[in-house]
């Protein structure tokens, strides 16, 4: 069969395969990235759901307009304020998940070829995206503080990028934040050079300790930066339902190439989030989901603690993972098929990296797994690193 050439960088297939294998029985994994399924307000959200299908079924169930409905765009623009970002109702649109604002970006910016900046390592998601819109990405490295701009302002002098992507906070996969200073010379540094900035935030309510660092967004006074937020990591990700904030003259090409994709978020979810966002009990929910994730970060990073000397790991403020480094005679893919013979999983690090390599590194997710799970997965890990280290 032959397929569109757009496909051609489009594998996934390593990462297909590490799914596979931690679908068996009996395996510990800290290779997702899913919310705990405990986590999910599944009693009020059928309550809710039931509501609104009796009170409104008729247009709920009918087609929708493309960019949301009216009173979720309203809830956005009011969590958005709460984050310090100031936006119009023209300046958002609903979307199915932050992933199809992730797509539609390259959608409407990205002719093939064009090049595409993202942190190095970067969420892999929006990695397969990219290329399927032929768009190339090029790396730039970060440091304990997130991307490094002065590497930012040459690759973007060398490639003339369509956009910066970055996810500042709680980045997928390093858990690394971004501080405030560096965010004001990453904008800064983008707007002086005219290019754009994607800024993927779906975690950043989920903080577990520091002080919230306000978006970059936040920053922007004149439409350079599209901003993307979820309601799949504090409400479900199953409801797929996120917002793209931006100048309107994006919104509108958003709108029309949304059209083309599925029409509209499906309003009951639409209904479903904004009901829930409204219902009083939102602000306990993510005090919830932060406490019981919490717990995790800590005995997970606990266990890290006792691992061998060379072994460096981030200590995430939030978010949903761990990124760790290996002595650099290690290797994660290597060692990765002896952890899945002993009952654990993660994912090695280099397929989170444009340009691939950095095989010593790996991404532990510590939300899904449970205390007893984390302790002795952990075990586990720590023993066939030792074993390797010998
Ligand atoms: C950085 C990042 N962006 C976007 C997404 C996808 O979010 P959504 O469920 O809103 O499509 C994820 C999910 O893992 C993510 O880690």
């Amino acid at each position: 069969m032959e397929f569109a050439k757009r496909l051609d960088n489009v594998t996934g297939s390593a990462i297909r395969a590490i799914f596979a294998l931690i679908g068996q029985p009996g395996m510990i994994s800290f290779a997702g990235g899913n919310p705990a399924p405990e986590s999910f307000p599944s009693e009020d959200i059928a309550q809710i759901a039931a509501d609104l299908l009796r009170k409104n079924g008729s247009t709920i169930l009918q087609y929708g307009g493309t960019p949301g409905i009216g009173s979720l765009k309203n809830t956005v623009l009011e969590m958005a304020a709460q984050r310090g970002i100031r936006a119009s109702l023209d300046e958002v649109i609903i979307t199915s998940g932050a992933t199809q604002g992730i797509g539609l970006a390259a959608k409407v910016l990205c002719n093939p070829d064009d090049v595409i900046l993202a942190e190095s390592p970067t969420f892999l998601g929006a990695l397969q995206t990219f290329y399927a819109y032929e768009a190339k990405v090029v790396g730039v490295d970060m440091d304990e503080d997130g991307m490094v701009v002065d590497a930012l302002e040459e690759k973007i002098i060398r490639h003339r990028p369509k956009f910066v992507y970055t996810i500042p906070t709680f980045q997928n996969p390093s858990g690394r934040t971004m501080p405030m200073k560096r965010r004001q010379k990453l904008l800064e540094v983008c707007k002086r050079h005219g290019v754009l900035v994607l800024e993927d935030d779906p975690y950043c309510d989920l903080r577990y300790s520091g002080d919230p660092v306000p978006p970059i967004k936040s920053l922007d006074d004149n439409g350079h930066v599209i901003y993307l937020l979820s309601f799949s990591k504090i409400i479900s990700p199953g409801l797929r339902v996120g917002a793209a904030i931006a100048d309107k003259r994006i919104i509108e090409k958003y709108n029309i190439c949304k059209q083309g994709e599925d029409l509209h978020t499906a309003n009951l979810s639409q209904e479903i989030v904004n009901a829930y966002m409204h219902s009083g009990k939102i602000e306990g929910h993510i005090q919830s989901i932060c406490a019981d994730y919490r717990i995790k970060r800590d005995a997970m990073l606990d266990k890290l603690a006792e691992f061998p000397k060379g072994v460096r790991y981030t200590r995430p403020d939030g978010g949903l993972f761990i990124w760790v480094t290996l002595p650099e005679s290690m290797n994660a893919l290597t060692l990765f098929k002896q952890c899945v013979d002993a009952g654990v999983a993660y994912v090695p690090g280099t397929h989170f990296y444009p340009e691939g390599g950095h095989e010593n590194t790996l991404r532990l997710n510590f939300s899904m797994a449970s205390l007893e799970q984390i302790d002795k997965g952990m075990d586990i890990l720590k023993s066939v690193i030792e074993k390797n280290l010998q």
